[in-house]
């Protein structure tokens, strides 16, 4: 998000509304015909993959899907060397993985673009679909909208978010324990933006006064991929009293406000991982967010996640076309 200005991420936003458009229209013309894509995930992904692939797909470029076991890459092969083989290759590489230096050593070694595609520190193609869903579903312009992120701020959604939020200049609420807050860096980046864009940044463990006034509130998974499963116990204790639940997003005091999440969301106990937690916590109703708020007309997580796709396209048709 910060290799650009802040009318570029409008703009990217403004192409994807379009993109949507068109192809919701039956129009949509194909403007990446004959152009490759790279996909490497060296995590698990649904969304980011499918997104990647069918706005290629519907846009005529091709897609290689490198798996997390299917390249040589990080155990035979360096950041450097791989990006230098398939930017011979490839018209642009997404890469998903754990450091940020991966992707940004990618980058600087392979002459195409490199669309990150969450890294252990930023998630930045998620953000171009949660401010086109934002804005979709508020009826004033991003820099009069306020939105809290409740729960882990230290990962890459958390931080995401925070400096997006600042870049689009809204009025953004971190809210969660004083020791889940993002990372001084971090803050001190969106700070810098926020006095540019006029975006408002409060850090809060106050969950009912981070929430107040607030048109969306986001949370994300308690344990990030990556992390180890023995985590999870402390972090339940850690964020309970900051579930995304009905008292919660009534705090808000806005009858309209709205529920998001990237997802994978742990709603309810049936995956194999959410099942466990709610087991061994007696959190029956949910960890990070009820089963409640997420099935109920506030939730806008699957317009978010469709989202990924129409803003992924627009992405690369700016970046390649
Ligand atoms: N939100 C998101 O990035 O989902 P996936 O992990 O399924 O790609
Ligand atoms: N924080 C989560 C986001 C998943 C899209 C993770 O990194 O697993």
């Amino acid at each position: 998000m910060l290799d650009y200005e802040p009318e570029e991420l409008r703009h990217l936003l403004d192409r994807a509304a379009a993109l949507k458009a068109e192809k919701y229209s039956g129009s949509e013309v194909r403007r990446l015909e004959g152009r490759n894509v790279a996909l490497i995930f060296e995590k698990t992904s649904t969304r980011t993959r499918a997104a990647f692939e069918v706005a290629s797909f519907d846009q005529g470029a091709h897609v290689t899907y490198l798996d997390p076991s299917g390249s040589q890459m990080g155990h035979k092969e360096s950041a450097a060397d791989t990006g230098r083989v398939l930017g011979r290759m490839y018209d642009a590489i997404q890469y998903r993985g754990s450091k940020q230096t991966i992707v940004e050593e990618l980058a600087a070694y392979a002459g195409v673009p490199v669309y990150n595609g969450l890294t252990n520190e930023w998630h930045p193609t998620q953000m171009l679909a949660d401010f086109l869903t934002m804005d979709e579903h508020v009826a004033k312009p991003l820099h009069e909208t306020a939105f809290a992120f409740v729960g882990d701020g230290r990962f890459n959604m958390g931080r995401s978010l925070l400096v997006m939020g600042a870049l689009m200049g809204c009025d953004v609420r971190m809210v969660g324990p004083a020791a889940y807050a993002p990372p001084g860096d971090v803050i001190a980046i969106a700070e810098g933006i926020a006095a540019q864009t006029g975006a408002r940044i409060t850090i809060t463990d106050d969950a009912i006064e981070g929430v107040r006034g607030a048109d969306f509130v986001h949370t994300d998974v308690w344990v990030s991929m990556g992390e180890a499963k023995d985590v999870w116990l402390s972090r339940v204790e850690d964020l309970a009293s900051f579930q995304v639940n009905a008292e919660l997003m009534a705090a808000t005091g806005e009858t309209d406000a709205k529920f998001m999440h990237c997802l994978p969301a742990f709603h309810d106990a049936n995956t194999t991982v959410g099942r466990e937690i709610m087991e061994v916590t007696g959190m029956s109703d949910g960890l990070e967010v009820t089963h409640e708020v997420f099935e109920s007309s506030a939730s806008i997580v699957f317009d978010q996640a469709e989202n990924r796709m129409h803003t992924i396209k627009a992405l690369m048709v700016e970046t390649l076309a």
